[in-house]
């Protein structure tokens, strides 16, 4: 099936705001999240980045807001119920510092 991930993006040496940007990809509904982001990074757009570690839902360092749900990426898969098929992905980095405000 084909999915955009529309994704937030800053770099603060190169960018004056942050802004999101599309990615189109084939996936399948039971890839994860987190393994259409490593797609993306290492066959469509080598500047993304983003925290993961164990992949295992165990250490909580990919937590996203992924479709407005604070969510962990290794723990989701695209079968989510995606009217649009998009996924809106965002760092919780933002969302934390609102929290602390
Ligand atoms: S990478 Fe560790 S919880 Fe997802």
């Amino acid at each position: 099936m084909k999915v955009t991930f529309r994704i937030f993006r800053f770099n603060p040496e190169t960018d004056e705001k942050p802004y999101y940007k599309d990615y189109e990809v084939n996936a399948d509904p039971k890839d994860r999240v987190v393994d259409v982001l490593h797609y993306i990074k290492n066959e469509i757009d080598g500047t993304l980045t983003f925290r993961r570690s164990c992949l295992h839902g165990i250490c909580g360092s990919d937590g996203m807001r992924i479709n407005g749900k604070n969510m962990l990426a290794c723990c989701k898969t695209l079968d989510i119920r995606i009217e649009t098929k998009l996924i809106k992905s965002q760092s919780l980095l933002n969302h934390c510092l609102g929290c602390r405000l």
